[in-house]
């Protein structure tokens, strides 16, 4: 939590594909998180993150701070240590999600536990749906809490212009995600404080 009492919030960009829309709806999601008022927010990039494929041999999990990760990865490790909550922002890549979130994940375990997770997704027809689904699998596995509403974005390049989507109904949709988020940050950070959380 910053100085000013609201949660930090960590909007995750999940593609580092060149010609990517991938930032045009995480500044999207970040400008309504500013205007929700509840939140920090922090955009993380993975695309100016050093996230090599080839992980140490230990597991994060057992390995706490002395995790051996590049040095390119610090800005990255630090953003996910301090963020209260997160929202990965990721396209549909063949049914599922980009390898670039998955590496960023696997390179980090505590990161994530006890901590609430909200997703935007955007792609072809399905909108980002079978990407969503897997990521609540990997991030359950993690201790971290999923949110329900999301937000969908199907056949982004005819529902988008001018860097927002044309759906009036998208911002209501974007509160729903950011209460949820909020209170779930207030309530697992509340109980991070009293007991550390046995992950
Ligand atoms: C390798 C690849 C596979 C894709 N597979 C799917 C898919 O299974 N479902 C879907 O809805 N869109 C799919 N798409 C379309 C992407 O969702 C769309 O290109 C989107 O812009 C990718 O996000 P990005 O621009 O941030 O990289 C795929 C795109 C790529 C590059």
């Amino acid at each position: 939590m910053g100085m000013d009492n609201k949660h930090t919030l960590a909007v995750i960009i999940g593609s580092v594909r060149e010609g990517r829309f991938g930032p045009v709806v995480a500044s999207w999601v970040a400008d309504q998180a500013r205007a929700h008022g509840g939140f920090d927010v922090n955009v993380v990039d993975l695309a100016q993150m050093e996230i090599p494929l080839a992980l140490p041999a230990a597991s994060p999990k057992f390995a706490g701070e002395n995790y051996p990760r590049p040095a390119g990865m610090a800005a990255l490790t630090s953003a996910l240590d301090g963020a209260d909550a997160f929202v990965v922002v990721t396209p549909e890549y063949n049914h599922s999600y980009p390898a670039s979130l998955k590496a960023a994940v696997d390179w980090h375990f505590n990161q994530w536990a006890a901590k609430p997770v909200a997703f935007v997704s955007y792609g072809g027809a399905a909108g980002g749906r079978h990407a969503v689904l897997h990521l609540e699998n990997v991030f359950a596995e993690l201790h971290a809490v999923t949110i329900r509403d999301g937000l969908a974005f199907p056949n982004y390049y005819t529902a988008w212009q001018d860097g927002r989507p044309l759906d009036p109904e998208a911002p209501g949709y974007a509160k729903a995600l950011l209460d949820q988020l909020a209170w779930w940050a207030g309530a697992l950070r509340s109980a991070r404080e009293i007991a550390p959380y046995p992950a």
